[in-house]
């Protein structure tokens, strides 16, 4: 089938490489024409583990292509594919301006009949703003389709693959046929295809998302407690996953959620729940409390210190909002760092992916190092932001040898306490008591 995927961003260039994958005709439309020049020259812009090699494969053999033409670029598409930005306007919303001038631009150009899918994370009711903008200048057939996408970063190109299920908002018998074959080669194991109308898909991907970060917010409450009664969250997160109506995943407690989904589309379904005259009260606990535990060990840093971070160099292991991934949007390293200059502290700087964006981001107001050890030299004590595998099972001895101060707090629960006992270092970590 010949596709057209307009944006390029992260869900446009996975969902348009994971397609030509398939054995789909696509081609991707940007604006950004250095962009678009750099992906014609096969350099990939964004860092996902595995899209390069399929990047690279579906380029060589003529079924991924890129251009700044948006009339080029949906020539003889069955199907077009928005995966734009909607950013947070000022007061909250997302805002859709890129959707619709895209949309206004397809309805003079569509040349015979089209389904044009809204990809992106959109407010409920948007795809009847697409159909109107479309159909303003129109000439031909076309229908508009809500499919969001649940992939996460670190792991797109399998989510994308493998989906646990694929969501498809549409009326039309014509659109639901053509999803169907496109989707076909992705849910073959049997993971389902979930037909519904357009505002209930646009909602599905909101709820799924404020859920997820609520379930990891309730965590990291229950972590707080924890650390208030003397239990330990680790034990707690078994002894309730274990429960299949609860399940396994999304219970590990932490410095809070971040990435450019989570925080975005909390913030957007609580606009739409106000905007329909529906206080979602739970929403606001999340964000509220998914704030402060960003910056949750800051106090205790403070604290071990007698108050007094002046001069003081804290070396911080992680930048990303998780792993996999060199994104730093909403991520809590940033928040620390700005609490650590705050309070007078230095930082230096540890993380095998996300160091240029920050540097970009920050300047000179942080060091970078090149290994995880480094930033140890002459550190007061390590704070661990982001959970990378590397981090994981450290050298304890070359560790001692670098840090001033046998100290470490940790954001993402990396260490059993017992092994923290036995190696002399004092510990604070997330729901479970501190080794001294
Ligand atoms: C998320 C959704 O999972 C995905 O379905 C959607 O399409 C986009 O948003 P992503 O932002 O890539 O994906 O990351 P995800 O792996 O879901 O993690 C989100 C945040 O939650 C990260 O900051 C992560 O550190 C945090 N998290 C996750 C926890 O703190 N605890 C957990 O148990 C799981």
């Amino acid at each position: 089938m010949k596709i057209a995927v307009v944006g390029t961003g992260y869900v446009g260039l996975v969902t348009g490489t994971c397609f030509a994958e398939t054995g789909n005709q696509v081609t991707c439309v940007d604006i950004n024409q250095e962009k678009v020049q750099q992906m014609q020259a096969g350099k990939i812009p964004i860092y996902e583990p595995g899209l390069d090699d399929l990047f690279q494969r579906n380029t060589q053999e003529g079924r991924l292509h890129f251009t700044t033409s948006l009339k080029e670029g949906i020539e003889g598409a069955k199907v077009i594919f928005l995966a734009l930005p909607t950013p947070p306007g000022a007061d909250g919303s997302a805002d859709l301006k890129y959707i619709l001038q895209v949309a206004n631009d397809l309805g003079p150009i569509l040349s015979d009949y089209t389904v044009i899918i809204d990809k992106s994370t959109v407010p409920v009711g948007t795809s009847d703003k697409v159909r109107a903008a479309i159909a303003k200048n129109a000439t031909v057939e076309f229908d508009v389709v809500s499919n969001p996408e649940f992939l996460r970063e670190g792991v797109a190109v399998e989510d994308f693959m493998k989906p646990d299920r694929v969501v498809i908002g549409t009326q039309s018998d014509r659109a639901k046929d053509l999803m169907s074959r496109l989707y076909a080669p992705l849910v073959r194991q049997g993971n389902p295809i979930i037909f519904m109308d357009e505002r209930s898909a646009e909602l599905t991907k909101y709820a799924a998302n404020a859920f997820l970060a609520t379930k990891i917010t309730f965590m990291n409450e229950i972590a707080n407690l924890c650390e208030l009664v003397g239990a330990n969250v680790d034990e707690v997160r078994k002894g309730i996953g274990t429960d299949s109506r609860i399940g396994k995943r999304f219970l590990f407690a932490g410095i809070g959620y971040g990435g450019s989904c989570f925080p975005k589309d909390v913030q957007a379904l609580a606009k739409t729940s106000a905007e329909n005259d529906y206080e979602f009260k739970i929403l606001d606990s999340v964000m509220k409390v998914n704030e402060n535990q960003k910056t949750k060990l800051i106090p205790h840093l403070a604290k071990h210190f007698k108050g007094d971070l002046a001069g003081k160099k804290i070396a911080m292991w992680g930048l990303a909002f998780k792993p996999y991934t060199d994104d730093i949007r909403e991520a809590p390293a940033l928040y620390n760092i700005d609490a650590l200059l705050e309070l007078g502290a230095s930082v230096s700087a540890y993380d095998p992916e996300a160091m240029g964006h920050v540097k970009q981001l920050m300047g000179d107001k942080i060091t970078f190092t090149k290994n995880p050890y480094e930033a140890l030299e002459g550190a007061d004590a390590l704070l661990i932001v982001t959970e990378w595998p590397q981090f994981r099972t450290p050298d304890f001895d070359r560790m001692d040898s670098l840090l001033k101060n046998k100290v470490i707090f940790d954001g993402r629960n990396l260490y059993e306490l017992n092994q923290m006992q036995e190696l002399g270092y004092t510990y604070y970590s997330i729901g479970r008591q501190t080794i001294h």
